[in-house]
């Protein structure tokens, strides 16, 4: 398809994935292209049968793209002057100020997003028409704190079929994504101790202290959290699908010693299946919920499977914690945004959300492999074939990470992971956390490059 650059007058990649089609592909790489800049505002792109016939597809497929395009507002097409790219606010706003807004970096393999270039646009545009389309007058009022009962229905079905998780509807309730429900439950456990993962995300354990929770660190080790280490503990945070960040998943019999913990004390399992959906080596193992519902409360998100911007989540949880937790919720902010919700609902039940959670899991673990490739034997990268990241060991991470900057490479560092600094010659192991979801598809390669040649210098 290297005839497309020809087509289109700049340099213009397309690189459609396995499954993912040429008119998708096609989409793909325009939208990507206006959002970046690369194709101005106002540019005129080539009649769909010159395009059509550069790059050997068919017209009505060149046609159908830049319909589809049109449609979501990225082109214009006017009698007599063509397709042309529209004017689009600008999207190069000035950072917000704070790290967390900081402009990104050239090559960003942080551990944290997907590829937000992936987002499913044309289906997330036709579920949300659709649901705006059909919603029932009460739609658009207060509603429920829970979150709308279409949603909740759906997500019944999705996460029992898919994640194994026992969710009636009555007891789920949906948040503005996973660090909601960990900011209520706290807050519905009212300033108890909570057993977090060390290593684990320094984000979330402040989230449960500004909820009014303590936070007590719970080892990791090869067969992850260590359930020796809960002491009294109220709940334990745990990512037992693939541990965040050290990669591994909860082994058998740390699921049952837990479950067990939990049962005994009468305490509290929180499951964070952040990336449940992407394993890669085998089918994903269930949710830890569906053996000890009563209790587990389950959470997850869409966050990587369609993107952090949408702000949806979901708990289960236990019959006892229910009325809480909503109680919780609606003193927050009443519930989570409607429309939103039934375009969820909407993907869901037309199944487009797991034809794109199946596109992504290829375009993933073809990333991981990719890099697998790149390291080579020499380095271990530890961790299952998993979610969007990897831990890559390393002698000296405050050098790698160095050298990375002079890459114009951000990575994730696993010494900020920690719940407190290391102990002098405590033996701490050091690695890379590198979001290998991150970047955008085609600068996946150049990141990977860099990345390469970092480690090839350092140990
Ligand atoms: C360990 C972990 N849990 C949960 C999430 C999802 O959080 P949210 O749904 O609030 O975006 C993330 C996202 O980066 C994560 O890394």
């Amino acid at each position: 398809m290297d005839d497309f650059r020809s087509a289109i007058g700049v340099d213009l990649h397309l690189e459609p994935d396995a499954g993912e089609g040429r008119r998708n592909g096609l989409e793909r790489a325009l939208r990507d292209a206006v959002r970046d800049g690369r194709l101005a505002p106002g540019a005129r792109l080539p009649a769909t049968r010159r395009l059509a016939a550069e790059l050997g597809i068919s017209r009505g497929t060149a046609k159908a793209a830049y319909d589809q395009l049109v449609a979501e507002g990225y082109l214009t097409a006017r009698q007599g002057s063509g397709t042309r790219v529209a004017q689009l606010p600008s999207v190069a706003a000035e950072p917000v100020g704070g790290a967390a807004h900081a402009r990104a970096p050239r090559l960003d393999l942080r551990p944290g997003s997907p590829d937000v270039g992936a987002f499913p646009a044309a289906a997330w545009l036709r579920a949300l028409r659709r649901a705006v389309a059909t919603a029932p007058l009460p739609a658009y009022d207060y509603g429920d704190p829970r979150g709308r009962i279409e949603l909740r229905t759906a997500l019944s079905g999705y996460l029992g079929r898919a994640r194994g998780v026992i969710a009636p509807p009555e007891r789920i309730v949906i948040t503005s994504g996973y660090v909601q429900g960990l900011a209520l439950l706290t807050r519905v456990l009212d300033g108890a101790e909570v057993a977090m993962e060390d290593p684990g995300l320094p984000f979330h354990r402040e989230v449960v202290r500004r909820a009014g929770g303590s936070v007590r660190p719970v080892p990791v080790d090869e067969r992850g959290a260590r359930v020796d280490g809960l002491g009294d503990a109220t709940a334990v945070v745990v990512t037992p699908a693939h541990q965040y960040p050290t990669g591994v998943t909860l082994h058998p019999e740390r699921r049952r010693a837990l479950t067990d913990w939990a049962r005994a004390r009468d305490g509290l399992i929180v499951e964070d299946d952040y990336d449940g959906e992407f394993r890669y080596d085998r089918q994903p193992v269930g949710a830890l919920q569906g053996m000890a519902p009563g209790q587990v409360v389950y959470l997850g998100t869409v966050s990587k499977t369609l993107g952090p911007a949408l702000r949806l989540g979901w708990m289960v949880l236990p019959p006892h914690l229910v009325d809480a937790v909503a109680d919780a919720k609606l003193h927050s902010d009443h519930h989570t945004e409607s429309l939103g919700q039934l375009a969820l609902a909407e993907l869901i039940g037309t199944h487009a959300y797991d034809r794109h959670v199946r596109a992504s899991r290829l375009r993933y673990r073809r990333r991981r492999d990719q890099l697998l490739d790149r390291l080579g034997r020499r380095r271990r990268v530890r961790g299952i074939a998993a979610g969007l990241h990897a831990l890559v060991d390393v002698d000296d991470e405050a050098e790698a990470v160095r050298r990375a900057e002079a890459e114009g490479l951000a990575v994730g560092r696993l010494g900020d992971h920690w719940q407190s600094p290391p102990a002098a010659g405590s033996g701490r192991p050091q690695g890379l956390v590198v979001g290998y979801g991150t970047p955008r598809e085609r600068t996946y390669p150049e990141a990977l490059e860099a990345l390469g040649r970092v480690l090839d210098g350092v140990r």
